[in-house]
């Protein structure tokens, strides 16, 4: 099936049911115009996050992979008063672009941004957090996941993106890094006791791919 009626559909539940506000599409323009990947999470899955974190009644957020903020920005406004969220990213120009993103959102005062390679700024934080977003580079997926479990509370919520790739995560001959590195993380979670977990298939403005949810036990 081609992508096409994908973002059809895409398109016609953002103008119906998902929104989007100014400050949102302004920061996907942003992002386009300084040349930043156009990876980000679509306006349904963002919504998503959004009500995840409202479902959840999340006070702490932490998120691996800001890109421009666009993904931040629909979890920092499901917060409610006195939450906040933190978000790593590797890339200075990428935080740059995301901290005048969350100033537009008007979400900047309950973000923060600390840039500088994942793993390496995860064993700095105090957990415990409510619900980890991962969606960064998908080798170190085992890493982040381990800190996610590490840093979240009994209960907390971890959601990671694109552990479908197009069906490469379940293809035995693909020997994409990526597509090892959800795997490896997958094999990880099985093993683990600790979490209950699934993932679900997605098409869509992304075409095809998927997000997993785990929950940790407690
Ligand atoms: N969550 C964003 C998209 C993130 S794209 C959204 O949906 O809007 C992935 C981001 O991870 C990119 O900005 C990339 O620079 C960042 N990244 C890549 N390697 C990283 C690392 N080792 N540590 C932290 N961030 C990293
Ligand atoms: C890529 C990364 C993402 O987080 C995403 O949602 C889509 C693609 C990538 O690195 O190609
Ligand atoms: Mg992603």
């Amino acid at each position: 099936m081609a992508d096409g009626i994908w973002e059809a559909v895409d398109r016609y539940f953002l103008d119906t049911i998902v929104g989007q506000d100014a400050a949102l599409a302004e920061a996907q323009r942003a992002a386009e115009a300084a040349g930043l990947p156009p990876i980000s999470v679509t306006a349904a899955q963002g919504k998503l996050l959004h009500l995840l974190v409202r479902i959840h009644g999340a006070r702490r957020v932490l998120e691996v992979g800001t890109l421009a903020g666009y993904s931040t920005i629909w979890m920092a406004r499901a917060l409610p008063p006195g939450g906040t969220l933190i978000s790593l990213e590797y890339e200075p120009r990428h935080a740059e672009v995301a901290r005048a993103n969350l100033d537009r959102a008007g979400v900047s005062g309950v973000v923060e941004i600390r840039v500088g390679a994942a793993l390496e700024t995860l064993p700095s934080l105090e957990g415990p957090f409510d619900l980890v977003f991962i969606d960064a580079d998908k080798e170190n997926n085992p890493g982040y996941f381990q800190w996610a479990l590490r840093l979240s509370r009994p209960g907390g919520v971890i959601v990671v993106d694109n552990v479908v790739r197009g069906g490469k995560v379940a293809d035995p001959a693909s020997a994409d890094a990526d597509a090892l590195g959800v795997r490896r993380m997958v094999d990880l979670i099985a093993a683990e006791r600790q979490v209950a977990a699934t993932a679900i298939q997605t098409v869509g403005g992304k075409s095809y791919d998927g997000f997993l949810l785990a929950v940790v036990n407690g």
